[in-house]
């Protein structure tokens, strides 16, 4: 038992050193910078903008990644929670760029943050890390589209904020966690777990047509996730509108090359 497990340890690490090892060679070719991007998205025009008031704070390059994930939403009142409120302004971006009837859920463990309640933006003060709290905070929020997770940054709280928030995103809906940097993450590394069993195919069915492959997912979790997307600093996790119950290789055409059967 241990052998095999060292060996699968042993395959791991030597198949992650060739990735670091390939992201580090010099085959990447030099182009135009980030900064030299034509367009901004509405919410970092928005972030510029807010030069006064409330303070925003994030990575530049997550905007991108926001407008790429969360632009479905838009005009479609969905509900929004952030972890990590801080000073408010990221709220008021959000209430801008979801439009009206979106609902703004924001999480601190700062009860000062309860200022930034209003109409349309309910605050929880709590930990993230307290899974009795999310009990409480889903029984007060039965819906939600979208989790941010830019609260402690400490993997321990993206973990159990995740494992709790996730299993409860609304079909179709998108969970971002924020500030996952460093090699050494564990909550990166749970992420690459959630990735192995997305990629999971032991279901394989043999059924009577040998042009029809289907494996029907493992877990709930493979048949509800659409997508895990990694980006520098961000993970995001993607829910199905529908779970899926098989996943589907077949043949359409008549002309078939003879080199593979
Ligand atoms: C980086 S700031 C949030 C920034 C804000 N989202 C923005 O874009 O301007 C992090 C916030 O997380 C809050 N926080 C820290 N630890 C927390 C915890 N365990 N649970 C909930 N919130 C926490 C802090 O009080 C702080 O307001």
């Amino acid at each position: 038992m241990f052998k095999k497990f060292s060996r699968s340890i042993r395959w791991r690490i030597g198949n992650q050193a060739r990735g670091k090892r390939f992201a580090a060679s010099p085959v990447w070719p030099a182009l135009k910078s980030y900064e030299n991007r034509p367009a901004k998205n509405d919410l970092e025009e928005f972030f510029d903008r807010n030069i006064d008031g409330p303070g925003i704070w994030k990575w530049r390059h997550y905007f991108d990644i926001y407008d790429r994930h969360f632009s479905k939403f838009r005009g479609a009142a969905p509900t929004v929670l952030e972890i990590g409120v801080f000073s408010g302004g990221s709220l008021a971006m959000w209430k801008d760029y979801f439009g009206p009837g979106a609902k703004i859920v924001g999480v601190d463990i700062e009860p000062a943050c309860k200022r930034y309640e209003s109409t349309d933006v309910r605050i929880f003060i709590g930990d993230q890390a307290d899974r009795d709290f999310w009990q409480g905070l889903r029984r007060e929020v039965p819906k939600v589209d979208i989790v941010i997770d830019d609260g402690g940054h400490l993997p321990e709280q993206q973990m159990v904020s995740m494992e709790e928030m996730l299993p409860h995103l609304a079909p179709g809906g998108v969970y971002l966690c924020e500030d996952i940097h460093s090699e050494r993450s564990s909550f990166a590394s749970m992420v690459h777990g959630l990735a192995d069993t997305l990629n999971n195919n032991r279901n394989q069915t043999a059924g009577t047509d040998p042009e029809r492959r289907t494996v029907v997912p493992s877990t709930p979790f493979q048949s509800r996730i659409r997508g895990i997307h990694l980006y520098p600093f961000v993970a995001v996790i993607e829910t199905n509108e529908l779970p899926r119950t098989e996943l589907v290789s077949t043949k359409h055409g008549t002309k078939w090359e003879p080199f593979l059967s």
